[in-house]
């Protein structure tokens, strides 16, 4: 069935480079939703002279719009979120119907999409350099904050609003141009927000959007990586692409921010509060369907409190309303596609051989459609088992059994990623001992929904660097120029 909105015109199909316009050899996408495989729209299949039109397109425009004054820039980035805003309705059932999650969660999506543009337009204003107390008379010496200049922004599918807006919002905030790739997956709702961008003033050239799909992916992010004009990519996505990014980048020295994989674990202390935490977990490990790079993924339970915990949580995951973004009670949606459903399937069945126990779920939902993974609860997981090792990506619980607090930081800490942690407990000396020792960028205290547009997101290890929203955001897209002058 096709898709049909209030506003026809932010479905363009189209590539915007400077102008809407088709790939340069015509080809074609097929987007299809993930709840029944159906095909619904189409978009470019765009190839390398794509790509090299949009970055030609996005370094011509970039002297004028890094001369535009911060204010009328902030303004420009004010009517963008307003326009997000008053077009919610419509972006939101974009996100479910491409992506999958359930309406309320895309409607929801695209609030915080926009909570990124306004932060972002207001922190334009305050892109404030440093007046340096000189060493020597007779100077003055200023370091001054400036664009880094084009940026490639290559986006996941898993938030198709929200993390286009944390990557070009600030971008062009700071005064840079963008050349952008959404993930294949879920093409049309970028298209919709660069038509938006453009309805608000951003200026032609300065934006530039080309959609591809998986195959040709690569012809498009080489050029970009090759481009020695392109002179920043911002990325979220896989450990394993942002390293190839990272080492291709190398030899233009582009600067990088990489959010990658994580495999938060989630820790329920005997001090907790039990029903906060069975509460917080169900939170942060069905959000969209457990296909967040925060979401919980491996979840341990001291000893004292595990029966307890596990017979609140089994009935809180057994009730958990399984189908299509379209049904109103739907609470978890379709897997993205059926790559991901085969991960989710190939976790559990490992767990379950290597002495693992399924209290609810644990197969796939074939009546419902090609998609769908039922919500599973797993206890007697280990370290050893793929679910612990790997992200799962999918609505998967699997609880560990920990006897002491050493114990459980060091199983915590015992991964190569290192994106978000969270732990449920009272005692305050406990609190901050654990918080210290958890190696992640994020740490959820009592609390599992964590991203908030005021607040830094980002990894360390090998979840990536740089941060996204927050006061420090906007730097990751600005160097900083030392000027000196002297003879005064
Ligand atoms: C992500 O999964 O990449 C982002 C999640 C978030 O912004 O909370």
């Amino acid at each position: 069935m096709s898709l049909k909105l209030q506003r026809d015109d932010l479905l363009p199909g189209r590539n915007f480079i400077g102008a809407w316009c088709d790939a340069r050899d015509g080809r074609r996408l097929e987007v299809s939703d993930p709840a029944t495989d159906a095909v619904f729209s189409t978009v470019p299949d765009s190839g390398a002279e794509d790509a090299k039109a949009a970055v030609d397109a996005a370094h011509a425009a970039f002297p004028a719009w890094r001369a535009v004054p911060a204010k009328q820039r902030a303004q420009i980035l004010k009517r963008w979120n307003d326009l997000i805003v008053a077009n919610q309705e419509d972006l939101g059932r974009l996100i479910s119907r491409e992506q999958g999650k359930p309406l309320a969660e895309g409607r929801g999506e695209v609030a915080y999409a926009a909570s990124y543009v306004e932060w972002f337009a207001e922190e334009a204003t305050r892109a404030n350099g440093e007046v340096i107390p000189a060493p020597a008379a007779g100077r003055r010496m200023f370091a001054l904050k400036e664009p880094v200049g084009v940026v490639a922004a290559i986006t996941p599918w898993n938030f198709p609003a929200a993390m286009i807006a944390r990557k070009i919002a600030p971008a062009l905030a700071a005064g840079c141009t963008v050349v952008c790739k959404p993930a294949e997956d879920t093409p049309l709702t970028s298209l919709a927000l660069v038509r938006l961008a453009e309805e608000a003033g951003v200026p032609a050239g300065v934006l530039n959007i080309v959609t591809a799909s998986r195959a040709r992916t690569p012809e498009v992010v080489d050029v970009w990586l090759d481009d020695p004009r392109v002179r920043k990519i911002t990325f979220t996505g896989s450990t394993p692409v942002g390293k190839h990014l990272a080492r291709r980048a190398a030899d233009t020295l582009k600067r990088l921010s990489l959010e990658l994989g994580g495999n938060a674990p989630f820790i329920v202390f005997e001090d907790a509060d039990l029903d906060a935490a069975v509460e917080g977990l169900m939170v942060s490990k069905f959000r969209n369907g457990g296909q967040t790079c925060v979401c919980p993924n491996r979840v341990f339970v001291q000893s004292k409190v595990h029966q307890a915990f596990v017979e609140q949580l089994s009935a809180r995951v057994a009730a958990l309303k399984v189908g299509p973004a379209s049904d109103p009670a739907s609470q978890v949606g379709p897997m993205i596609n059926a790559r991901a459903v085969d991960k989710i399937e190939r976790h559990v069945m490992d767990a379950i051989a290597g002495g693992a126990q399924a209290l609810v779920g644990g197969t796939r939902l074939t009546s419902l459609g090609p998609n769908y993974f039922a919500p599973t609860l797993l206890v007697g997981a280990d370290s050893r088992m793929a679910c612990a090792r790997e992200e799962t990506f999918g609505p998967l619980v699997a609880i560990t059994r920990f006897e002491s607090e050493a114990d459980v930081v060091a199983a915590a800490n015992d991964t190569p990623f290192g994106l978000a942690a969270y732990f449920y407990a009272t005692d305050v000396r406990r609190i901050w001992r654990v918080a210290d020792a958890l190696q992640t960028g994020l740490v959820g205290i009592n609390e599992g929904a964590l991203a908030a547009e005021a607040a830094p997101f980002g990894g360390v290890k090998e979840s990536g660097y740089g941060r996204e929203g927050s006061v420090h955001g906007l730097d990751d897209y600005m160097q900083l120029k030392y000027v000196c002058q002297g003879q005064l």
